[in-house]
């Protein structure tokens, strides 16, 4: 087996052909709570990364009211088609096709970004995570849940396309994932939910929902959990 991962092309190559065939079925593809966690109040900007259905965006958009905007980002046409169902009647929502990075946003906008369940799938989390810091305003905050490693997979795991596209070939251990953040830029990181580690596809992962902030320019950074945004 070969001791390389795949190459992006090939992952997203994966990854469309799993949501083509996703975007139309019933389940959750959740992993965490992290909208809930960022608790988008009125007038605010939130940004959801591989928004998937739009479910979160069609929450978010009634969170963040008339005044404020909720941005779904993914790759998958046919996703992003059953997004725009679903959010047809909102007034403040936008839906853009765009990968995690670079994303076609503009920066320093978002009040919020959230991703649920999405970010494993990128092969160059940390890119990601500087995108993140890139579109969030100074003290906006960034919460995820995703799915992360038990310990470092195996080869014969990260290898595999099918693997990356079913949100485990592509995790990695949470050491890894919150140096990531961190080395993007992002502050204030805690954890605030992590799973038991369970089996997927015959590796041990578990789903963490983290916290971070941009730091703010002059005095404090954004809100922390358990305040009002
Ligand atoms: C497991 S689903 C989660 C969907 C949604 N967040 C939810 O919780 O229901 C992952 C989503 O991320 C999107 N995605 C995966 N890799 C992506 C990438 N590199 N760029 C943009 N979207 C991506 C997929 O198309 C899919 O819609």
């Amino acid at each position: 087996m070969s001791d390389e991962i795949p190459s992006p092309a090939v992952i997203e190559s994966a990854v469309a052909a799993r949501y083509a065939a996703l975007a139309s079925a019933c389940g959750s593809l959740s992993c965490g709570a992290a909208l809930d966690h960022a608790a988008p109040a009125p007038g605010e900007t939130v940004v959801d990364l591989g928004c998937g259905r739009g479910r979160d965006v069609l929450r978010a958009a009634e969170r963040v009211g008339p005044g404020g905007l909720a941005i779904g980002v993914d790759l998958s046409e046919e996703m992003l088609a059953e997004a725009a169902r679903r959010t047809a009647l909102a007034t403040n929502v936008r839906l853009v096709r765009s990968p995690l990075a670079p994303l076609a946003l503009e920066s320093g906008a978002a009040d919020a970004v959230v991703s649920n369940c999405a970010i494993n799938h990128a092969p160059d989390k940390e890119a990601v995570f500087r995108e993140v810091h890139r579109v969030l305003r100074p003290g906006g905050r960034f919460v995820v849940s995703d799915v992360v490693a038990e310990r470092e997979l195996p080869e014969s795991v990260r290898s595999d396309p099918g693997a990356w596209a079913a949100c485990y070939g592509g995790a990695i251990p949470e050491t890894e994932y919150l140096a990531a953040v961190r080395r993007a830029g992002l502050g204030e990181l805690r954890v605030l939910h992590r799973t038991e580690p369970y089996d997927k596809g015959g590796v041990r992962v578990l789903s963490l929902t983290l916290w971070a902030t941009k730091r703010a320019i002059h005095g404090r950074d954004g809100p922390t959990p358990g305040e009002k945004a």
